[in-house]
């Protein structure tokens, strides 16, 4: 077996063993430890949050106290007390929510194996994300996001530098190293309101 494919088996099990539906859940685990996005009793925006790994791993960070909006045009794969789902296509749907702590993304359109067709359109996606986060932020909140290297990342890292105290563009161990995802880690809101 391929050392990447080895690695992709052991996440599998490893989700498998911890009851989440994604292996996607360790990407959040992993820069949740290094960069400290998540508080209890916090209001998250996880948009992309299809099949729910992510909303998994966040709900238990909030905690019952605190509240998670998934977004998705596909149904979630888990129910959990503090997760609301909403199924929307962000692209064409408005979003009627605001006052978030932390808005999430790992938005990704199915890949259809042309790079260059991929690329664009999960661009297109993570400057939607961003555009949600900057309306629906509150002051001194955070924002991730998953970005595929490539033309247009450094106009939403660029942009992202105005508005946030701190922005980071990293790969988590979790994330397949010949994949092109990088994440944006983005903490302190400097706009919205407190
Ligand atoms: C990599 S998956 C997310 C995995 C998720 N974070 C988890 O932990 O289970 C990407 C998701 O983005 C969603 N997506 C792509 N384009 C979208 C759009 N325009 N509106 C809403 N969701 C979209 C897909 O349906 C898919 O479920």
């Amino acid at each position: 077996m391929r050392p990447e494919d080895a690695k992709r088996d052991h996440y599998r099990k490893m989700a498998k063993r911890a009851g989440y539906v994604s292996r996607a859940a360790f990407k959040i685990i992993e820069l949740n430890k290094k960069y400290g996005i998540f508080k209890t009793g916090q209001r998250v925006l996880d948009l992309g949050a299809s099949p729910g790994g992510w909303s998994q791993v966040v709900s238990k960070l909030v905690g019952p106290e605190g509240e998670v909006y998934a977004v998705d045009k596909r149904p979630l794969k888990i129910e959990l007390e503090n997760v609301k789902f909403l199924q929307i296509d962000i692209l064409n749907d408005r979003i009627d929510l605001s006052n978030f702590d932390v808005v999430i993304s790992d938005l990704a359109p199915n890949v259809s194996g042309v790079w260059e067709h991929d690329q664009y359109v999960q661009i297109q996606l993570a400057k939607r994300a961003l555009e949600i986060a900057e309306s629906t932020l509150r002051r001194g909140g955070n924002f991730v996001c998953k970005i595929f290297d490539g033309e247009g990342v450094n106009d939403i890292v660029n942009r992202a530098r105005k508005e946030f105290g701190f922005v980071k563009l990293t790969k988590p161990k979790a994330s397949r190293k010949e994949s092109s995802e990088l994440y944006l880690v983005c903490k302190n809101y400097l706009r919205g309101s407190s």
